[in-house]
C-alpha cells in the first residue's frame, strides 16, 4: 500500500541526528511527520488536536521513557500504531512493550529501508484492525436494532391484534378471527427468527446466559405440545404425543429446551401437509438399552457422553416432505435450508436448527435428524440423565 500524505507519524526520539534522519526518510516517502524530543513532549503533543497514525517511539529516553509513554497511550484508549525503537541492551524492554500493545519493534542502528517497510506494514495493519472494529461495531448496532427496534414493536403489534381478535374492540366474525390469528402467527414467526438470530450470536460470542439445572423433560414436552396444538389444528395436522409418565430429570436451561422443541415442532408443522401427523415422544433409555439408539456417524458426541447411566431421548417425527439424506448434516448450519424444501415459500431464515444445535451442545447432549425424502423426518435430542438432584 502506498503511503498516504494524510498518514501522520510522530517520532519520539531524544537523539536529534536519528530523529532528523528518520524525518527526512519518512517525508521522502510521502509521510507527514512531527518530532518530539522526549516522552513529556510526546504526551503533550498527543493531547493536541492532531491525529497521528503511528508513533516511532524510542525506549530509552531521559525523563518519561518509551515504556511509560506507551502505557499512558494504551490506557488513554487512543488508537494509533506504535513501533518501538530499542537500543543495544533494551531488547527485553522491547519485548515487554509488545506485550503492552506495541505493534512492532526495531533495534538501533537500523537500515532506513527496513524501518520504512515496518512503518508501512504497521499502518496498513492498523487500518485493517480499524476496519474490523468498525464492522464489529456495525454488527453490534444491527443486533441492538434487531432486539430493540424490531422485537419490541412486534410485541406491541401482536398485543394489539390479539385485543381485536378477542373481540374486545367490537364483534369479530369467525373469518376475521382466523385472519387476525394468522397475522399473530406470522408476527410470532418473525419474533422467533429474531430470538434465534440473537441467541446464535450470544452462543458464538460466549455471552449466552443460561440457567442450567435439573428439569423434568416430560413436563416441558407436554407444555410445548399443548401450546402448539391449536396451530396444528388450524393447519389440519394431527399433533400427538407419546411421553413416558415417569422420566428422569435432564440438566438443561428450561427456556432453551422449550425453544428447541418449539423450533422442531414448528418445522414439522411447516413441512407437513394437511392431514399429516406429528408425534412428539419422550422416553428413557438405561445403559443396557443404549445399543438401540443409533446416533449417526456424522454427529460428534461430547467426551464421556456414552458413560452416562441413562439417557432421555426427545424426538419429533412427522409425515412431511422429508429431507434428502446428503443434507441431513448441513441443515444444522445457520442460514441453511434443504434444496428440496417447499417450506421456503413459507419463509424462514434457516436459523432454528442452528439455535437447537448450539443449545443442545450447551447441555452436553446431541441432536440429529433422520429422514427419507418424501416420507417424513425424525429429529432426536438425546440428553444424559441428570446426576444432580433438584433443590426444590
Ligand atoms: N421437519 C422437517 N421436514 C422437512 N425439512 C425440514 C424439517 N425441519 C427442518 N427441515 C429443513 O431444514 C432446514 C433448516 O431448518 P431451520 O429450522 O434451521 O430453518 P427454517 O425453518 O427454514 O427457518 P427458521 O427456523 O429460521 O424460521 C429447513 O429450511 C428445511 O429445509
Ligand atoms: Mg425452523
Amino acid at each position: 500500500m502506498a503511503p498516504n500524505s494524510s498518514d501522520k507519524i510522530l517520532i519520539v526520539e531524544d537523539e536529534p541526528d536519528i530523529a532528523l534522519a528518520l524525518k527526512l526518510a519518512l517525508e521522502a516517502s510521502g509521510y507527514d511527520s512531527s518530532w518530539a524530543c522526549d516522552g513529556e513532549k510526546a504526551l503533550a503533543m498527543l493531547q493536541e488536536k492532531q491525529h497521528y497514525n503511528l508513533m516511532l517511539l524510542d525506549i530509552r529516553m531521559p525523563g518519561i521513557d518509551g515504556v511509560e509513554v506507551l502505557k499512558r497511550l494504551k490506557s488513554s484508549g487512543r488508537d494509533m500504531a506504535v513501533i518501538m525503537m530499542s537500543g543495544h541492551g533494551s531488547e527485553d524492554l522491547a519485548v515487554e512493550c509488545m506485550k503492552i500493545g506495541a505493534d512492532d519493534y526495531i533495534s538501533k542502528p537500523f537500515v532506513l529501508d527496513d524501518m520504512l517497510q515496518r512503518v508501512e506494514r504497521a499502518i496498513s495493519h492498523r487500518l485493517a484492525m480499524l476496519d474490523k472494529k468498525r464492522l464489529e461495531q456495525e454488527k453490534e448496532d444491527f443486533f441492538l436494532m434487531l432486539s430493540h427496534d424490531m422485537k419490541n414493536p412486534m410485541a406491541a403489534v401482536i398485543g394489539s391484534i390479539d385485543i381485536m381478535r378477542e373481540g374486545r374492540l367490537g364483534v369479530v366474525n369467525e373469518e376475521q378471527v382466523e385472519y387476525l390469528q394468522s397475522a399473530i402467527d406470522s408476527c410470532n414467526e418473525v419474533v422467533t427468527m429474531i430470538d434465534n438470530l440473537l441467541d446464535i450470536r450470544r452462543f458464538e460470542a460466549g455471552k449466552m446466559h443460561l440457567s442450567i439445572r435439573p428439569f423434568d423433560p416430560a413436563e416441558i414436552c407436554r407444555k410445548v405440545v399443548g401450546q402448539l396444538s391449536r396451530a396444528a389444528e388450524r393447519d389440519g395436522v394431527r399433533l400427538s404425543s407419546n411421553i413416558s409418565e415417569k422420566t428422569p430429570d435432564v440438566t438443561v436451561d428450561r427456556k432453551a429446551l422449550t425453544r428447541i422443541l418449539g423450533n422442531l415442532i414448528g418445522n414439522s408443522l411447516k413441512f407437513t401437509p394437511e392431514e399429516g401427523e406429528i408425534t412428539v415422544s419422550c422416553r428413557t433409555y438405561n445403559r443396557a438399552e443404549t445399543a438401540v439408539i443409533q446416533i449417526p456417524e456424522y454427529v460428534s458426541v461430547p467426551e464421556g457422553f456414552l458413560n452416562s447411566e441413562c439417557f432421555v431421548a426427545i424426538s419429533v417425527s412427522d409425515t412431511g416432505e422429508g429431507i434428502p439424506s446428503d443434507e441431513l448434516r448441513c441443515i444444522f448450519d445457520r442460514f441453511t435450508q434443504s434444496s428440496s424444501s417447499s417450506g421456503r415459500e413459507r419463509g424462514g431464515a434457516g436459523l432454528g436448527l442452528a439455535f437447537c444445535k448450539l443449545a443442545v451442545d450447551s447441555f452436553n447432549g446431541v441432536i440429529w435428524a433422520e429422514s427419507t425424502a418424501g416420507q417424513g423426518s425424525t429429529f432426536t435430542v438425546l440428553l444424559p440423565c441428570s446426576t444432580v438432584t433438584k433443590d426444590n
